[in-house]
């Protein structure tokens, strides 16, 4: 039980990682918030409409776990799309959606989370980045530019708030089996598990659980930090 007493805020908490990761945080005792657009499907949780690229909505959020919980201890930062364009195709349209909500959308996170946090002068953050976030594919220039940002992201802030009792770090996740994959060209996706040195795709359940070490005591002397959890992609 590594989150008794804790309360969480998971972005993207409805579906794929973000369910994963809440399922797992919640079997381990914390009071976890799935805040998505959509639902949550498994029971335990509590919904949380959310666009993360709305501040407003996050104002509203916030508010309402403030107000149930008192507190948040974890914010996990995982909401995110992909936008498939390369540079000389992309709309501007796409682009500004990409940027607002995989990127705005962790900052704005950040902007309305950490203020609670600094408050009790204890915290976690972990955001979910990507391995597309360090090197390249061809294509895809928005989410490379997003997820290098949080990327960066994550290092500023673990830097900011490191005196103030405050953890920052990172998941890299590889390709893995959640809708966001089942929804792309079949090709990318063999060309990514190509390259991917174990063979095959990662399990929600396996990128849960490096969240789950990354916000629990266990890494109480880690910030900053990017953990790959990638099938040995970033290796090569
Ligand atoms: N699946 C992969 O192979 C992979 C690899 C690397 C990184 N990632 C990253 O992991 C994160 C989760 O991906 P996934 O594969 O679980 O995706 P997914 O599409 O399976 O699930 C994403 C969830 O986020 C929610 N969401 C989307 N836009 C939102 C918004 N504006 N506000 C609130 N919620 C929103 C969706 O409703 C959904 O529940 C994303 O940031 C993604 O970029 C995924």
């Amino acid at each position: 039980m590594r989150f008794k007493g804790r309360v969480a805020i998971v972005t993207g908490g409805a579906r794929g990682f973000g369910a994963a990761i809440a399922h797992l945080l919640s079997s381990e005792g914390a009071q976890v918030y799935a805040a998505d657009l959509n639902a949550p499907q498994q029971t335990g949780l509590r919904a949380l409409r959310l666009d993360v690229s709305d501040e407003k909505a996050w104002v509203a959020a916030v508010a309402t776990v403030s107000s149930e919980a008192g507190q948040v201890d974890i914010l996990v930062n995982n909401a995110g799309i992909n936008i498939y364009p390369a540079a000389h195709e992309i709309e501007l349209a796409d682009w500004n959606r990409a940027i607002a909500v995989n990127q705005t959308g962790v900052m704005l996170g950040l902007r309305h989370v950490l203020p609670l946090m600094l408050l009790r002068g204890n915290g976690v953050v972990v955001n979910v980045s990507s391995t597309l976030g360090v090197v390249a594919v061809a294509g895809a220039i928005a989410y490379h530019a997003t997820k290098g940002a949080v990327s960066q992201m994550t290092r500023n802030a673990a830097i900011t708030y490191a005196a103030h009792g405050i953890r920052v770090n990172e998941v890299l996740p590889g390709i893995s089996d959640t809708d966001l994959v089942r929804s792309q060209a079949d090709e990318f996706t063999q060309a990514s598990l190509t390259r991917t040195p174990m063979g095959r795709l990662g399990r929600a359940t396996e990128i849960a659980a490096a969240v789950a070490f990354l916000a629990s005591d266990d890494a109480s002397f880690i910030t900053g930090a990017s953990l790959a959890v990638d099938g040995g992609y970033l290796a090569q």
